[in-house]
């Protein structure tokens, strides 16, 4: 599998961009349990252009983020051109532009999946990329469609292949949608039958298992994991961790190395929440970590409830 000049060994499974949750910490625990790939969470091309402290903390790679990939959002072509001449994005091996955000705030200005409505400038924030990225591979995320049951994705992807795309991520679902309903593969199928560059299916998918029967199954170049790697990051390994304590331990150790303190233990605090979703009697423990300020009592509570218990 490779896309453009980066080359990925087969299957290609990766940790989907996910916003507020895929932080540096979270990504490297992904990779370490075979993610192919992560993706910053999405960054805007305006705010990089002004270069803001904020944003260039979201620019920190993993030491196992190699290869690595940026997602930049946005709407101008200009502001995109002008953010890959900077030296900031030097770093990355491959530049991964959202048109799939569904958030009003960002499809009001056009950004994220309004693109779906504007092929035209789609394309051409795309040229704009290939032109300025010094021969690193651009490539687009999308949805299948921005209104409910049109779907637009062959065509589009299509459009993004004629501008430079070196591959796309396709969701399953529609702008519409949200992340309501299922994702529909077939349509991803009908765009990896639209275009030769590869086809990262994506929606749905909760472990590696699903995702190398979805390979097979709709002919895509690999996949993309979002929700499913929320508190499970062992869901790309062949076999799972099993224990979320064990993983959450190296989470924390991750955090800390990365964030201060006090905002390690609140990025923390929502990781905690789906790490234990769905483990028996962990409801009083899921509330209580949002008491804690201080790293030492969080690891000590998590501690204290896994002592005797088994699952956790
Ligand atoms: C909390 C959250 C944050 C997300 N942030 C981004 C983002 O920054 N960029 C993007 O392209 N997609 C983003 N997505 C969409 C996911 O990458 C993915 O396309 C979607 O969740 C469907 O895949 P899944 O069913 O495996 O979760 C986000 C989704 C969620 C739930």
């Amino acid at each position: 599998m490779k896309i453009g000049n980066v080359e990925f060994t087969a299957p290609f499974v990766m940790l989907a961009p996910l916003a507020g949750y895929g932080d540096i910490p979270f990504r490297r625990i992904c990779r370490e349990y075979g993610a192919s790939l992560t993706v910053t969470e999405m960054i805007s091309a305006k705010g990089l252009c002004y270069g803001n402290e904020k944003t260039e903390q979201m620019l920190r790679l993993a030491p196992n983020e190699s290869p690595s990939c940026v997602q930049l959002f946005g709407s101008d072509p200009e502001f995109f051109r002008k953010a890959l001449q900077r030296g900031s994005l030097d770093r990355f091996d491959i530049i991964d532009i959202n048109m799939g955000c569904p958030v009003p705030k960002v499809t009001k200005c056009g950004e994220g999946s309004a693109l779906l409505k504007d092929p035209a400038r789609a394309a051409e924030i795309v040229r704009a990329c290939v032109e300025s990225s010094r021969g690193r591979p651009i490539t687009v995320k999308h949805r299948i469609g921005y209104e409910e049951g049109k779907i637009v994705a062959p065509e589009f992807a299509a459009r993004m292949e004629e501008a430079g795309a070196s591959a796309v991520t396709v969701h399953g679902r529609t702008t519409a949608q949200g992340y309501r309903g299922s994702a529909d593969w077939n349509a991803i199928a009908r765009v990896v039958r639209a275009v030769r560059i590869p086809v990262i299916g994506n929606g749905d998918i909760a472990d590696r298992a699903q995702a190398e029967q979805a390979i097979r199954t709709y002919g895509c170049a690999g996949v993309a994991v979002g929700r499913g790697a929320l508190g499970h990051p062992d869901c790309f390994a062949a076999t799972g961790e099993k224990t979320p304590f064990a993983m959450l331990l190296r989470h924390i150790e991750y955090a800390l190395e990365y964030f201060p303190e006090s905002v390690a233990v609140k990025t923390m605090r929502k990781h905690v929440g789906k790490y234990l979703t769905g483990v028996p009697g962990t409801k009083e423990l899921r509330a209580r970590v949002y008491t804690v300020e201080k790293a030492a009592a969080l690891k000590e509570m998590l501690c204290a409830a896994a002592n005797g218990r088994s699952g956790i």
